[in-house]
């Protein structure tokens, strides 16, 4: 894993705007994003006129690492959440956005969003092949909407699976191991001082971080990007 540490926050998520600007300058760019709260300050980023003139909007498209199955007009909502603080501020053609459908029935959906990754994307063994999957990682390891509680997740054969959230019980949609692995890359981005806990025993390879789904794609993927505000002392790319 690669760590990229900064202690603002704001110059954390330019890092990673700077990136897509400089992939999208190559062509287009296929990213899967995630949700929860953690991405917001970059979404609201890219929509500010210091970045929202130099991104290529129509080369860009967006697709989802997970939601949560409620309406879009729910603040549950991952689309929500994307739309509010950068898709209603920027002029990104509509049809370079895939959301997954929240308020479809949880099975009918995995199984619509697989057919739209497998038809708008290249396959890579597969799997569709996204530019770059940007993860969060949750206060217990999970990524995506894979929870400790599901690990088998990681080893689905299909993209996008239904999972359970097992504090909540709420039903999501969510991208799985193997086909985050199969992304030319991989970024987390993970600010705030409660997830350091997570952080270290992740940096540390403690026996703790073998229950953490986030864990088995820093194993898999060592050129994985970690963007934190987090300081942990030795980081060690591992
Ligand atoms: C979601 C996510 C999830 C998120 C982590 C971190 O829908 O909840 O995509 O994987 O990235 O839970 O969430 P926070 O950013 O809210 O801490």
């Amino acid at each position: 894993m690669i760590t990229i540490y900064k202690e603002d926050r704001k110059d954390l998520c330019k890092l990673i705007i700077e990136h897509i600007v400089n992939k999208l300058s190559e062509g287009e760019l296929n990213i899967a994003i995630s949700g929860g709260s953690t991405p917001k300050l970059l979404f609201s980023l890219m929509a500010t006129k210091e970045y929202r003139n130099k991104i290529a909007w129509n080369k860009l498209r967006i697709f989802w690492v997970d939601e949560r199955c409620v309406p879009p007009s729910d603040n549950d909502s991952n689309y929500k959440m994307t739309y509010d603080s950068l898709l209603s501020l920027v002029p990104i053609p509509k049809d370079n956005v895939f959301r997954i459908k929240g308020e479809n029935n949880p099975e009918q959906e995995e199984r619509r969003y697989n057919e739209v990754v497998a038809y708008e994307l290249k396959q890579k063994d597969g799997y569709p092949l996204f530019d770059i999957v940007l993860l969060g990682i949750g206060d217990d390891g999970h990524t995506s909407s894979i929870f400790p509680t599901q690990m088998e997740l990681l080893d689905s054969s299909k993209a996008y699976e239904v999972a359970t959230n097992p504090y909540t019980q709420q039903i999501r949609i969510a991208l799985t191991g193997r086909a985050i692995l199969k992304a030319k890359e991989v970024y987390f981005l993970v600010t705030g001082e409660n997830k350091k806990k997570i952080l270290q025993n992740i940096v540390q390879n403690t026996k703790e971080a073998e229950n953490y789904p986030s864990y088995f794609v820093v194993l898999n993927r060592k050129d994985c990007k970690l963007f934190t505000d987090v300081h942990i002392p030795n980081y060690t790319d591992n």
